[in-house]
């Protein structure tokens, strides 16, 4: 019984030291190749007087790390990352993340730094667990419309589809590639344009980086073109006048 009551009161101390509110973890998503920011707030140890240093790093790497204007990209995360100093001088310490990518998911840690050049200390301040996931959509498109496919980000390497009755994929398109099968496809902004679709352009579109990834995946159905009140009109004014007749059904 005794063990009992102090395995509990064990538990309890574990607990109560576990939520102490610098050690609590934010967990946070973001889905690929968008930006992400990882929340960091120093105010309450900001001296007026110090523009404040931070350090953000993973388990294993130095992600970024800024003192005034100087700072420090860490190698993955080059050109990618960054504490504004507007934002930092009023103690607003979050990471900003540029195209987050699969390998960036995981535990960031930041510390502030203080001390003067050759004795340097540094607190502990903000745990960030960030997962990073892929984008999912359905789409619906009218047969002889375009379909519009995000590709999202520069990670971006290859769209292959599946057509709806087949277990075979096809590449469709390729970064760097010559790859353009009807000459249909058009690339814009980090879009892919698949000009007139067809029934035969129904099935998934998934989007893959350089590992084979999914980054994105886009179930897409065909549908009939839905005829407008004036566009039903002219045609029962030319099935009457010159016998054409169409099988589209009206809607
Ligand atoms: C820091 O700035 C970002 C971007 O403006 C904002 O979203 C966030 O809420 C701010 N955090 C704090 C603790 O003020
Ligand atoms: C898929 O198969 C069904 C019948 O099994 C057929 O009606 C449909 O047209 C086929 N779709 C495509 C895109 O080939």
């Amino acid at each position: 019984m005794d063990n009992w009551i102090s395995a509990f009161m064990m538990l309890w101390l574990i607990i109560c030291v576990g939520s102490s509110p610098l050690s609590v973890v934010v967990h946070m998503s973001s889905k690929v190749g968008l930006p992400a920011v990882l929340p960091c707030s120093v105010a309450s140890h900001l001296e007026s007087d110090h523009t404040p240093h931070i350090q953000w790093q993973t388990i294993s790497y130095s992600v970024f790390e800024r003192m005034g204007q100087e700072q420090f990209q860490g190698e993955a995360y080059r050109n990618r990352a960054d504490v504004p100093e507007e934002l930092l001088v009023r103690g607003n310490c979050s990471l900003f993340l540029q195209d987050v990518r699969f390998s960036d998911a995981g535990i960031y840690e930041s510390y502030l730094v203080y001390g003067e050049s050759n004795i340097k200390n540094r607190i502990f301040i903000q745990s960030v667990h960030l997962a990073v996931i892929d984008h999912k959509a359905i789409k619906s498109v009218e047969i002889g419309a375009d379909l519009i496919l995000d590709l999202y980000t520069h990670q971006a390497e290859q769209v292959i589809f599946q057509n709806g009755n087949e277990t075979d994929w096809t590449v469709l398109w390729e970064k760097d590639g010559v790859i353009n099968k009807k000459g249909y496809l058009k690339k814009r902004d980090n879009k892919l344009i698949i000009r007139r679709v067809t029934a035969s352009s129904a099935g998934t579109y998934t989007v893959l980086d350089s590992e084979g990834l999914a980054l994105s995946t886009v179930k897409v159905k065909v549908t009939e073109p839905v005829l407008t009140k004036e566009t039903e009109t002219l045609q029962m004014q030319s099935a009457s006048g010159k016998l054409y007749t169409n099988n589209v059904n009206f809607t």
